[in-house]
Order: structure tokens, then sequence, then C-alpha cells
């Protein structure tokens, strides 16, 4: 790993803390990171990764008016169930805080403060909507009404839900308050604004020029905002809930939550370390990491880099920000207010003990260079027939049969032949393509990497097939087992990123400890994570003086003694257990997943997609077209509408729309053909009593001369019934 840097921030993105996180999160920003994070930890590097909730802006007061709590109520709430999803799953923040904390308040506003005591600022006064009942301005998505593009209702003052587009109040056709109903008007506010075009200069050097590197998805992003001209951004909102503009005269007003909410990360870090943040945040040693979502890069990119900019104060600008596109669910866009989503704490709760299976799976599918999808078919596979039928079944053999000829104490390595050492070769070269991978951000691929090792483990005890050497050969069957032993050690600690707690099992059963390297979970003071041979997972603090020394905290970890201390550097190595090291019982690794959990899981989305379709299906019934221009009385009065009976009716041969009905209209009978086939059958028209246009000119459809056309009402959704008149007739009654 090339080293220009003494340490690396990690952050992730604050997830609003308005609902719990979804897969799409964890797939895009959390299981990433956690990898990443893991990984450089592994290699001896000082990380210090950083997260918390987001807990401003609309969405969340929003939420709180509909369940009648306060806001503070609300990020209470979902903070905790982010902060133990994530814990859940192994994704171990140094600290995980929240924009709502008393060191955010405080540091937010000074930040606001300085650039407005600096002039960094301009004002604007500009027309915003206003409730004049509730006597306040309100955010687009408090204003209500029917989109102009598709029509649907209930579209925001920002975006129509139903199609898609993005809005702004001005559009939506009778504009509401959601607050009181009534309708709003606009009213004169001022705001703060940060002209990002003093900025775009600076900003394209920087990116355009000098981060040809990054993502081109990101990058891309970022080079078609430059190259379309910034504007000046406002920084303020006229809003009861978010870090008040510390401002004189700026009473009812606070900073807009993408102004805060990356101010957090500073904030988080300073609570976690008081005495050394500035380290983490002002250090040309420092490399800065933000892993994000694509909705998220213009933010991290080019609105809080210029913030720092204008700050100065020496702040550092992110070395990079692999940001993730979407995942999909079963084809469907992930959605919250839809409960499309699989939920993690939900999952948590309903498949314990699979936490690793859920990382896998999101990292094989991770939505890298594209949108990608979910599906819990494609999950119960990979669990089987990737992780139990390779990984797990390559580690369950190779240490049942050490127990089973050797008393459990690793065999001795006799002479190697072409294929064990084959085998051992190709472990360093998957270890250099794992690392390049990870340290290119390409999680995907680097687990395919960790993968082949598991892969190239089963398919060598596959084919040396020990179980029948030992019948024959004693010696031989020890140095096979000694390779898989080793491969086995290889795997534990080249999935120590990817699945943390199957790594840790297999440390059990292998009667190792591991390096994973050293967090700062506990402020100043730094952990070091370490396995003591035999007892499992336990964590010792070491006290690693103020400069980060790898060599010392390795020497301090107790399992250093038992000469069986995994870290990073052993993967590959041939001899990494020493013969005769006992080992453990075998465990399972990964567990079959049947398939009633997963039809159980689609059962549960296929009711809410069936939900939703009613509902859409009940929406479309009742949707009324608009009223058609004026019509004369003149040219009403030119059509002949009468009552008329049905004598017969047939289906028009090879269609499945038209009937062919021969009617009496009083005036003659008459054969007419219409389109009503989907909603009536030729037995339900007999004898019935219905309108009809008499005098519309005559057409030919399908060979079959047509005098006229039934009325029909035909409602929003397509259905139609034909008109009857309430009480029968004579025929040939004219209607008008
Ligand atoms: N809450 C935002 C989201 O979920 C992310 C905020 S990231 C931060 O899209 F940088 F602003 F903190
Ligand atoms: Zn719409």
């Amino acid at each position: 790993m090339e080293k220009n840097h003494k340490r690396t921030l990690v952050t992730c993105a604050l997830p609003y803390a308005n609902g719990p996180v979804h897969i799409g999160h964890l797939a895009g920003v959390y299981v990433p990171a956690d990898i990443y994070v893991r990984y450089l930890r592994m290699r001896g590097e000082d990380v210090l990764y950083v997260c918390g909730s987001d807990e401003h802006g609309v969405p969340i007061t929003i939420k709180a008016r509909q369940q009648g709590c306060t806001p503070q109520d609300i990020v209470d709430k979902y903070h905790k169930i982010i902060k133990d999803s994530f814990s859940g799953l192994g994704i171990n923040f140094d600290i995980y805080g929240r924009t709502s904390s008393e060191v955010h308040e405080k540091n937010a506003s000074e930040f606001f403060r300085k650039l407005y005591d600096e002039g960094k600022f301009i004002t604007k006064e500009s027309e915003q909507y206003y409730d004049p009942e509730a006597k306040t301005f309100l955010a687009d998505r408090y204003i209500v009404g029917t989109c102009p593009k598709c029509g649907a209702e209930g579209a925001y003052g920002d975006q129509c839900e139903k199609c898609g587009s993005t809005l702004s109040p001005e559009e939506l056709i009778n504009p509401k308050s959601k607050l009181s109903g009534a309708e709003p008007v606009k009213k004169k506010t001022t705001h703060w604004y940060l002209p990002l075009n003093r900025y775009e200069e600076w900003l394209s050097k920087w990116i355009l020029e000098g981060h040809k590197e990054w993502r081109s998805n990101v990058y891309g992003q970022c080079k078609s905002w430059i190259d379309g001209g910034l504007q000046p951004r406002a920084v303020s909102r006229d809003l009861d809930w978010g870090v008040p503009v510390p401002v004189e005269g700026a009473e009812g007003k606070v900073l807009y939550v993408w102004f805060d909410a990356p101010i957090g990360y500073i904030s988080n870090t300073q609570e976690l370390l008081p005495q050394s943040w500035e380290q983490w945040w002002k250090s040309d040693d420092t490399r800065l990491v933000h892993f994000i979502g694509k909705d998220n890069i213009v933010f991290h990119c080019i609105v809080f880099p210029s913030m720092l900019k204008a700050y100065g104060d020496g702040y550092i600008l992110p070395d990079n920000v692999p940001a993730n596109e979407f995942l999909n669910l079963e084809g469907d866009k992930i959605s919250t207010s839809r409960n499309w989503a699989v939920w993690a704490h939900e999952y948590l709760e309903q498949f314990p003990g699979k936490e690793d299976v859920m990382r896998y799976v999101l990292t094989a599918n991770a939505p890298e260079t594209k949108d990608n999808d979910f599906s819990w078919k494609d999950f119960q596979a990979r669990n089987n027939s990737e992780l139990v039928a390779i990984f797990g079944n390559f580690v369950n053999r190779a240490i049942v049969l050490t127990h089973k000829y050797f008393g459990g104490k690793v065999p001795a390595c006799g002479e190697l032949l072409d294929i064990d050492r084959e085998v051992l070769a190709s472990i360093p070269e998957l270890r250099a393509s794992l690392e390049r991978n990870i340290e290119g951000y390409h999680f995907r691929e680097a687990l395919k990497d960790a993968m082949s090792i598991a892969r190239a483990g089963n398919k060598y005890i596959s084919d040396t097939e020990p179980w029948k050497v030992a019948k024959t050969d004693m010696e031989r069957t020890g140095t096979i087992l000694n390779v898989c032993l080793q491969i086995c050690a290889d795997l534990a600690i080249a999935f120590e990123p990817f699945t943390p707690f199957a790594s840790e099992k297999l440390r059990k059963m292998l009667r190792v400890c591991i390096c994973a390297g050293v967090d700062h979970r506990q402020g100043e003071q730094q952990t070091v994570n370490t396995y003591k041979p035999g007892e499992g997972a336990a964590i010792h603090t070491v006290s690693v003086a103020s400069s980060f020394d790898t060599a010392a905290l390795r020497a301090s970890c107790p399992g250093a003694a038992c000469n069986v201390c995994l870290n990073w550097d052993k993967l590959g190595d041939a001899a990494i257990l020493p013969e005769g090291h006992e080992i453990g019982e075998a465990e399972l690794l990964f567990a079959k997943i049947e398939d009633e959990a997963i039809d159980a899981q689609l059962a549960r989305l296929e009711a809410i997609r069936a939900e939703r379709e009613a509902a859409a299906k009940a929406e479309a019934a009742s949707a009324v077209t608009p009223q058609k221009d004026e019509c004369s009385f003149e040219q009403f009065a030119k059509m002949d509408i009468r009552t008329a009976t049905v004598l017969e009716a047939e289906r028009v041969p090879k269609t499945d729309k038209l009937l062919k009905l021969t009617i009496d209209t009083g005036i003659d009978k008459r054969v007419i053909v219409s389109g009503i086939a989907q909603f009536y059958s030729p037995e339900d028209m007999l004898g019935k009593q219905i309108c009809i246009l008499a005098n519309l000119t005559p057409r030919v459809i399908r060979g079959i001369e047509s005098h006229g056309m039934i009325l029909m009402a035909r409602q929003g959704d397509g259905k139609m019934r034909f008109i009857t008149p309430q009480e029968t007739l004579a025929n040939g009654a004219e209607i008008g």
C-alpha cells in the first residue's frame, strides 16, 4: 500500500433519523465503508471511523406532526434503532453521534458565525410560500397539490412521488398548506446564501484536474455541476427545528440541514476526541474518505468542500468520495414511504446469526457502477451454494478430518507435490488482487478474490481426497491437511473485512487470535481487537502512546506469545499454523437457508405489492377526465339518441373485444358492432334495454357493417357499463 499519509479518517453519510435503515443504505454506504476500515486496520493503519444520525430537516418535523409527537421524540426513537442495527451487523463506528447534540449545535453555530463575520455569505430576499393561518413559512415539502405533470393528487412542493418529477411549489395546481389546509400566499423573506460561484474555479482545479481518479459516476456528476455553472445556495431556512441562525434578527430561522449535517462529522470527532480531533481534520498527514450514496455527491464534493474552503483554518478536503449507485429490491425501487424495503433491524430479528450473510450478499451485489438488484432467491442461493457449499464445506472437512486422523493437532507438512505447491502459490496472488481491489474501492471484486481462496481450498481437498489417501498413506494425508489448515487460516484473515462473525468463529476453531488493529472507541484511549487463543473474542486495551505504533501493538497482543496471532501480513504464508498446534472442535460456519424462510419474505413483499396495486387501482377508478370543450345546443341536438333492445348477441370471431348485436331500435332492426366483449358476454346482453346513438355514420368493422353506437359509461380505470333507462320504456324513445 502506497503511504503518503499517517492516518485515515473514514466518514459514512449520517443517516436521517426519520426512519430505520434498510439494505439500500447498507449496500450503498455502510457495508463497503466497514470493509474498508477493517481492512486498513488489519494492515496496521491508524483509522478513525465516524458516523452519527442526521437529526434535522423537514421530513423529521413532518413525521412528528403525523404521529402527534415532537421532532425530538422521532429522532430519539430512530437514533437508537439505527445505532443498534449498525452494531448488530458488526459495523462498529468509533463514534455514532447525533446532530441534536450540544457539541454539534455549538460547533455548527460557530461555523456559520465565522463565515458570517468574514462576509463569506450573501443575503437575498425572495418570495416564499407562507401559511396565513398557521402563520409560518412553508418548506416545499409542506405544500401539497396536484402534480402538473401526471395529475396525481398529493404531490409535494419539491417532488411528485407518483411520477418522480422534480417540482417547485409554484408549479403545483391547487396548492394547499399541509399544516392548516389553507391556500399558501407568497411572502418576502431573507436568507443567507453561500455563493458557490466564487469557488467554481477552485473546485474545477481541485476536482476536475486533481481528482481524475475518482469513480466515474462521482467525477461525472461533479463535472456536470461545475460545467453548468454554480449558483449561490441558501444555507438557512424558515423553520423551527434545527440549529438557530446565530445572527440578530434571525428569529424563526435555522441552518439548512445540508449546512449543519456535514459539520456533524467534525462535531462527532470532537465529541470522541476532544483533545486530538484537530489532527484528524487539520493535518495534511490525514487522508479523508467520505462513503456516501449517489444522491449525496453534490453535497460532499461541491458544497461541503466549499464551506471548508471558505472557513479556512487548515481543514483538509476529501481524498476520495466513493459513492455508490442505488440498490433495488426484487426489481423495484426501494421506497421508505411505500414500505418497499428490507429493514436492517427486522432482518437482524428474523435472521439471527446471519449478519454475515447479508454483508456478503450486499457486497456481492454492491451497486458500485450501476444500480443493482437484491432478490431473496439470490440471497438464498449465495448463502447455500457459496458460503455453505464452498467456504463452510471446505473448513468443515479440513477440521473434521484433522480431528479424525490427527487428534486435532496440525500434522507435519511433508514433501510438497505440484498440486500442493500450486494451491499455495495461488494465495499470494489472490491476496495481491484483493489488496488492489479494496484499495481501489472495488469491493465486489475484492470479495470475489477472497472467495477464490475458499474455492481453491475446496477444490484442493476434493482433488486430493485425504479421506481416501488415509487408507494407505498417513504421512501424505498429514501434508494435505496441513495445507488445508493453512488455507483455513488464510480465510480467517481474508474474510475478516467481509464476514467478521464467521472469521471470528473460524479463529475460535483454529484456536488463533488476530490483530485486527486499533480503534478509537473509547476516545483518547485506543483499543486493540485481539482474540485470546481458545477463548474466543476478547477485546483488550493497550496503552498505545500518543504516536501510533503497530509493532508495539502487536507485541502487546496476548496471542503473540503463542505464535499464532494472525495479521494481514501472514495471509498467503505457507506455514501460519505450526505443526502440533492444537485446534478446537468443528462448528458450522454457515447454515443452509431453507425455502420457508425465503417464502415468508417473498410473501411479505407480495402482500405489500398487492396492497399498493389495489390502492393504485382504486385511485385510477376514481380518476376523472377534465371537461371537454364547449358544445352548442344545436351541435348536441344533431345527435339521435334512443332506447333499443338487444335481440341477438354473438362474439365477432377472432377478436377479444367485439360483440355483434342485433337490436330493435323501434325504427328498425339493425346490427351494431360494439367493443364491450371484455365487460359483457353475449348472454349478458341478450334482452337488455340499452341506449344508442342511432345516426352515427355506418362503419364496416371486421367485415360487418355497424349502424350506430351503444352508449357506455367509462370509469378512470377503463371499466365500462352500458346505460339503461331507470325503468323499461318503449324502444325508440328519444333521449335528450
Ligand atoms: N442524511 C443525509 C442522507 O441520508 C446524509 C447526510 S450526510 C452529511 O441523505 F454529510 F450531511 F452528514
Ligand atoms: Zn406527477
